[in-house]
């Protein structure tokens, strides 16, 4: 007794767990999955050239970072020269965020060549989720991680801002970071270059110029990446990131229930527990795709209403066909909205129709047609119409099967899941 409610209840948590969950499925097409993530991991080596790097988390001049009077201490990374006591600490306001006119105020003092006005020439912020470092390591991050952090973490937000700051900043001619970076002069002024050819002699030299692709290139790389996620950043984090599969578990279950006779029907597909659909996404937005499904058939009561003799060997052709507008082709153009959750339906149809039926099989039964007992007229097609909302992994949604047969109840259930 008590294991059928267990039972149960696990049955019922299954179908909803994931809305509190929030994990998206991310709105790009098979194709988009694949081209994404490639285009992210070309743009890396950029990411790590110690002329980008070095400002993200690469190098530390500072030997403390002060709030009011407390104080703690900085381990210095790199072959910064000595700062001066009293401009060699990060200074936090009140409320935790760098002060960064009080804390880069001397840089300039040395990095001002250029257009680099006093406070101009500063390090990228120091929480690490927006570091390529990882926290106070020096290390990089993961690609997948950096990835992820640089679709939230612009000042401009969303693949505008992104492909503007790989522009030109933003426009920030006050502070050119990126063009200073690719020249590799560091804004160091005429005094300064000595020390920094002695520096860096084992590591490139001065001035360093970033190698591994031109700003060009860069800046390519940049929109191919963002043109593969049909123009703009979406939720779940990863996705544009990381390959996604998406696949639809069918769960259908039917009784008929007749005084002293009760027949099941249901799902239980091959290998896994229920037959999984794969949500092959074109770059339309369209999909489409079917499996064979061996549904499990049970009778049980007095009346000998069914006999049968030889194989059931039924076999039902679960079909979907759908569209999700959410996924956008490459050429759109990129936008200014932070990654955003799927804004519009994932709308499909699932039809079961027999595909299949044992020839050698000869059965007697009020209920021939849905059970598959004939190899001469096949069963009628059920079709099922299914609208996720908000579509989530794991989420699921039940409809009703109606059928033209007294006694009888049947729910269709699609769930969407994730698969490698
Ligand atoms: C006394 C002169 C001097 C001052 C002041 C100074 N720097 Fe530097 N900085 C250098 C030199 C020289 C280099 C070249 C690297 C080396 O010599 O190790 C450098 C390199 C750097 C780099 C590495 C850039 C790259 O492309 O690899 C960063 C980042 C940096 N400084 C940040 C700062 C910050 C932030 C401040 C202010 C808090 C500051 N520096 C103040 C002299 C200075
Ligand atoms: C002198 C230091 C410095 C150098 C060199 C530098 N950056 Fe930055 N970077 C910053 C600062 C500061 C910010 C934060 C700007 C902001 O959010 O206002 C930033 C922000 C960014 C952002 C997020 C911006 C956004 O709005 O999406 C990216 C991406 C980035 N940098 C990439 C690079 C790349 C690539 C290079 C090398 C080609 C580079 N940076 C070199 C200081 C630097």
């Amino acid at each position: 007794m008590r294991i059928r409610v267990l039972g149960r209840l696990a049955a019922s948590a299954l179908l909803s767990v994931p809305l509190s969950a929030q994990n998206f499925v991310c709105s790009l097409s098979d194709s988009q999955e694949k081209e994404a993530p490639a285009a992210f991991d070309k743009l890396m080596p950029l990411f790590l050239t110690k002329r980008c790097f070095n400002c993200h988390g690469g190098i530390n001049p500072f030997v403390a970072m002060t709030m009011g009077d407390q104080s703690k201490k900085l381990e210095r990374r790199g072959t910064h020269p000595d700062l001066f006591n009293g401009e060699d600490k990060v200074v936090l306001d009140p409320d935790g965020t760098e002060n960064f006119a009080k804390t880069f105020k001397a840089c300039v003092t040395c990095h001002d060549a250029g257009a680099f006005a006093a406070g101009t020439w500063h390090l990228a912020p120091f929480q690490p989720d927006k570091q390529f470092a990882i926290a106070g390591s020096g290390i990089a991050k993961a690609t997948l991680d950096l990835c992820k952090q640089i679709k939230v973490r612009g000042r401009f937000p969303g693949t505008a801002g992104f492909i503007g700051h790989m522009t030109d900043d933003n426009g920030n001619t006050a502070a050119p970071f990126l063009e200073t970076a690719f020249v590799g002069t560091m804004a160091l002024d005429k005094d300064e270059t000595d020390a920094a050819t002695e520096d860096l002699k084992n590591e490139g030299g001065y001035p360093a110029p970033i190698t591994v692709m031109t700003r060009g290139q860069a800046l390519q790389l940049s929109k191919d990446w963002v043109a593969a996620m049909g123009g703009k950043f979406r939720q779940p984090e990863e996705c544009g990131c990381k390959e996604h599969h998406y696949a639809l578990r069918v769960i259908a279950k039917g009784v008929l229930q007749m005084p002293g006779f009760t027949f099941h029907i249901g799902f239980a597909g091959q290998n896994t527990a229920f037959p999984e659909i794969h949500l092959k996404f074109q770059d339309n937005g369209s999909f489409s795709d079917s499996a064979i499904a061996t549904p499990e058939t049970d009778n049980e009561g007095s009346l000998p209403m069914i006999r049968c003799q030889g194989k059931r060997g039924n076999q039902v052709q679960v079909e979907v066909k759908g569209t999700w507008p959410d996924i956008t082709p490459g050429s759109t153009a990129p936008t200014d909205e932070p990654p955003a959750p799927p804004k519009s339906p994932i709308k499909f149809s699932i039809t079961l129709s027999q595909a299949a039926t044992a020839a050698s099989e000869s059965c007697a039964t009020p209920l021939g047609v849905m059970m598959g007992s004939s190899n001469k007229t096949g069963p009628p097609k059920f079709t099922f119409d299914f609208v996720f909302p908000d579509p989530q992994v794991n989420q699921a949604v039940a409809v009703d099967w109606p059928a033209p047969f007294p006694g009888w109840a049947g729910r269709v259930t699609a769930q969407i899941i994730e698969v490698p």
